[in-house]
Formats: C-alpha cells, sequence, structure tokens
C-alpha cells in the first residue's frame, strides 16, 4: 500500500465515525464512544501523517507550504478537541464545539486529498511512496494502541 492509499484508509475511517458522532447526537453512551474514537484516531493520524507525509513533504521547495498548512491545521483541529473536552456533553456549547469540529474534519481531509495529494504525488518518488506507506500504517497502529491504553 503506498502512502496515499494508507493515508486515504485513515481518511475514511474518520468520515464514517463523524457520521456515527452526527446519527448518535442524541444518545448519550453512543456520542461518548464515537467522539472517543474520533480523538483516538485523529490523534493517531495526525502524528503518522506528520512523519510519514509532512516531513518528507518539507524537503521540497514546491510542497513545503502545503506542508505547514496542514500541520498547522492539525493544531487547530485539536484545540477544537480539546474546547469540546471542556464542555458539557450534550450542552449546547457542545453541539456547537462538535458541529464545527466535524466540519473542519471534513474540510482538512478534502483539502488534503484534492489539493496536497496530486501535489505530492508530483514530488515523491514511486519507491519512496511505497516506504512511506509502510512507515504510516506502522506508525499509526503504534500510536493508535498507545492512545487506547491511555483511556
Ligand atoms: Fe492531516
Ligand atoms: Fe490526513
Amino acid at each position: 500500500m503506498d502512502i496515499f492509499e494508507a493515508l486515504l484508509q485513515s481518511h475514511q475511517r474518520q468520515r464514517a465515525i463523524c457520521q456515527r458522532l452526527l446519527d448518535g447526537i442524541g444518545d448519550h453512551d453512543e456520542r461518548r464512544k464515537a467522539f472517543d474514537d474520533l480523538k483516538t484516531e485523529m490523534a493517531a493520524h495526525e502524528t503518522a501523517e506528520e512523519r510519514a507525509f509532512y516531513v518528507p513533504l518539507i524537503e521540497h521547495d514546491e510542497t513545503v507550504d502545503p506542508a505547514r498548512h496542514g500541520i498547522s491545521e492539525h493544531h487547530e483541529m485539536d484545540e477544537m478537541v480539546e474546547d469540546v473536552e471542556k464542555c458539557e456533553a450534550g450542552s449546547a456549547e457542545w453541539l456547537e464545539g462538535m458541529g464545527k469540529l466535524v466540519h473542519k474534519v471534513h474540510h482538512h481531509l478534502d483539502e488534503e486529498e484534492q489539493k496536497f495529494f496530486p501535489q505530492a504525488k508530483k514530488v515523491l518518488p514511486k519507491e519512496q511512496q511505497q516506504e512511506l506507506g509502510a512507515l504510516y500504517q506502522s506508525e499509526h497502529d503504534r500510536l493508535f494502541e498507545k492512545e487506547e491504553q491511555a483511556h
């Protein structure tokens, strides 16, 4: 699996969890579980993606700006997750924060796939695309397990 297929798989997982979150918004247990799942997947994905995708892209003049932009959006989303956690689950504030987070996540994933992937395909040699796919997978799985244990 190359880096683009590996990232896309994680993105689809995040989209599915966001959908569960929206569907289960009126159900206390379901929305808490979906929120925890989103947090775990996002945390593992962001760090693994920074190491296996954005760091190599920083090395190329053509992709340094998109890489910086992507990483700064990860920080923004982390802060949004923290803000949601400060609110009482199910309150109006919580719902508003959750809506903003889901919107931002979708924007971020779409931008990566539609804008950054095509740019990255031009600068990363095919062989490196495969190596980075393997690096992403192992980092993602390791970090995911660590996150889960922390809960
Ligand atoms: Fe990202
Ligand atoms: Fe991503």
